[in-house]
């Protein structure tokens, strides 16, 4: 096992909407080490993405400790909490959250337009690199809606892999996507983990669960369970056993 990257102790949010108060997170407390690969599970409204914008520096607790590579960052600055979320973690969303009118290589190159130590020529090259490894190669001028849902999410992905972060963030990375899709982005997160990054998901689907290592299951912001996958699915094995694509345009025609 490796050291944590990601230890909570007790958080709680509590969102306040005028005088009423929702108690999303209820006491969470988990540690994530490094190279894992995590699947979040649970019901709408569980708290999933409550956490996961925490875990990912985009939100605070309420209260509770949050030590994200060996340091606090409960008490951070904003500024700070930033900067080492541009450092330290790749966030992907479920809607892609891309500039629609842009480029996918500029919108490759957002996070590193923060990073005022790296040269324009330099970031140029990054983004590059981050749309060949996805897979987008020959795709840089195209804008998003032109783009299909599955290459939206490679261009988000891409975006998020550009800094080179040890730790990627996903919710809900396939819920827009059809299984086929879905099984190529998990097949490219299973990829990403091999090359030693951390990667937590969030997922409403057991199948994707299980291209994981780990589930942790919340319910009504508790952990409800945790524990290992038992038999672990290969997305890229998953995916040679679908019939071949003209097969189901076939059966699509009749
Ligand atoms: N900004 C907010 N203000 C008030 N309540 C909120 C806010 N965001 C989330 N909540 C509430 O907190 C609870 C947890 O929300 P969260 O979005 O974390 O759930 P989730 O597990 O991600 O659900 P889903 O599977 O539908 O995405 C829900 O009851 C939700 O209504
Ligand atoms: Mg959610």
């Amino acid at each position: 096992m490796g050291k944590p990257v990601i230890s909570i102790r007790d958080v709680f949010r509590v969102y306040k909407t005028g005088i009423i108060e929702f108690v999303a997170l209820r006491g969470v407390s988990l540690e994530i080490n490094e190279g894992e690969m995590v699947a979040i599970m649970g019901a709408s409204g569980s708290g999933k993405s409550t956490l996961m914008n925490i875990l990912g520096l985009l939100d605070r607790p309420t209260r509770g400790e949050y030590v994200l590579g060996g340091r606090s960052v409960s008490a951070l600055s904003r500024e700070n909490q930033t900067k080492l979320r541009s450092e330290f973690i790749g966030f992907i969303f479920q809607q892609f959250h891309l500039l629609p009118r842009t480029p996918a290589i500029d919108n490759i190159e957002l996070p590193l337009l923060y990073r005022l130590d790296i040269s324009g020529r330099e970031r140029h090259k990054m983004s590059r690199i981050a749309l060949d490894r996805v897979g987008l190669k020959g795709r840089e001028r195209s804008h998003p809606t032109q783009l299909s849902g599955g290459q939206q999410q490679r261009v988000a992905i891409a975006r998020a892999l550009v800094t080179n972060p040890p730790l990627l963030l996903a919710d809900e990375p396939t819920g827009n996507l059809d299984t086929r899709t879905g099984l190529e982005i998990l097949a490219l997160f299973q990829e990403i983990h091999r090359e030693g990054r951390t990667v937590v998901m969030v997922t409403h689907e057991a199948d994707v669960a299980a291209c994981c290592e780990r589930i942790i299951v919340l319910r009504d912001g508790k952990v409800l369970s945790d524990a290992p996958v038992g038999k672990r699915l290969n997305a890229a094995e998953e995916l040679s056993k679908l019939p071949p694509l003209e097969v189901q345009m076939a059966e699509v025609a009749q």
